[in-house]
């Protein structure tokens, strides 16, 4: 094992492997980054688009010898690489058929890297399809994703693959909030992003724990939290008004004023005139975050992100 573990790099692997190959460079970084703690075991490593076999060899030599290397392909041809010891199944990787054979000669994968026919059904197929068939710690590779931005592909589009998989991430990020747009949500514990390569990270139940919020329990001081102060006058002071409304209670607002409201802020004849301001109020806030929201976004995407030097 120790053997492989210093054996060749990926990088070596390409040069060394005797059938073409095409990657972009950035990859073997990456493959380096995500595949390297599967370097010398005995790893199950499906990769989907074989073409001219070379990246099954550079998977093998990089790997070692105790890994399983799965090639599947559309081309019926493909299967002749069963003669140099890789186990071949042909069929499309967007067919659900092909996906439920494959379930039942291949489980508990450690990897599946798609580098097949990168349309955005093809790429999403493998994701909805493969997911289940990769074990907890496992991952679900997705390369060559700049084709979501590639017009012969159909794209840019909402309906591509990249926005599908900000999608799985967006479920990973709603804390509670929102429904889950994506049933993917049960499997995949972390999204990564690399230049045109996704990664689902697969782990059933760190995908399924409820999110909790802690507390440490430490003292409390007597501390507002700012966050809409700094730039938004008029969110600070609906915020005011919101606050000594809802609890009489203010940290800004000077005691004269609060004196004058507060028959208004305590007294039950003023509870109905007094439910509709707070409406009113928070209507007023969620307006206003809106449009904060909208011109912060326009001003730091737009225009610093072009330049992020100048930030
Ligand atoms: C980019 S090449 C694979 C290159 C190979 N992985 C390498 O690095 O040397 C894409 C391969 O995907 C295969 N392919 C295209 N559409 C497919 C599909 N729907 N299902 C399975 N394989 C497909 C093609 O036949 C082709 O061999």
């Amino acid at each position: 094992m120790d053997q492989y573990k210093k054996g060749s790099n990926v990088r070596e692997a390409f040069e060394n492997a005797p059938y073409l190959s095409q990657k972009l460079e950035n990859y073997f970084g990456v493959y380096e980054d995500l595949f390297g703690r599967f370097k010398g075991t005995d790893c199950t490593f499906m990769e989907i688009g074989i073409l001219h076999g070379g990246s099954l060899f550079m998977w093998r030599e990089f790997l070692g010898p105790k890994a399983r290397i799965i090639g599947v392909d559309l081309n019926p041809n493909a299967i002749k690489w069963r003669d140099h010891g890789f186990e071949i199944y042909i069929g499309s990787q967007s067919d659900s058929d092909f996906w439920e054979y494959l379930k039942t000669v291949v489980q508990d994968l450690d990897v599946i890297l798609d580098d097949g026919g990168h349309t955005n059904e093809q790429q999403m197929c493998s994701v909805i399809f493969g997911s289940s068939l990769v074990k907890d710690g496992g991952l679900l590779v997705v390369e060559d994703t700049h084709a979501s931005f590639w017009p012969n592909f159909g794209n840019p589009s909402k309906y591509s693959f990249s926005n599908f998989a900000h999608e799985v991430s967006d479920d990973l990020t709603k804390f509670g909030r929102g429904e889950k747009v994506t049933k993917l949500s049960a499997l995949v514990s972390e999204v990564r992003f690399f230049p045109s390569i996704t990664t689902f990270v697969i782990d059933r139940k760190v995908a399924t724990e409820e999110p909790r919020a802690v507390s440490n329990l430490g003292l409390v001081d007597i501390a507002p939290d700012m966050r809409f102060y700094g730039s938004n006058r008029l969110f600070k002071f609906l915020i005011e008004v919101d606050r000594a409304l809802s609890s009489g209670r203010n940290i800004g607002m000077s005691r004269k004023w609060l004196r004058i409201l507060n028959p208004f802020v305590s007294s039950r004849a003023f509870a109905m005139p007094r439910k509709l301001t707070m409406r009113l109020v928070k209507s007023m806030m969620a307006v206003n975050l809106r449009i904060t929201n909208f011109l912060s976004y326009y001003k730091l995407v737009r225009e610093y992100s072009k330049d992020p030097s100048g930030v």
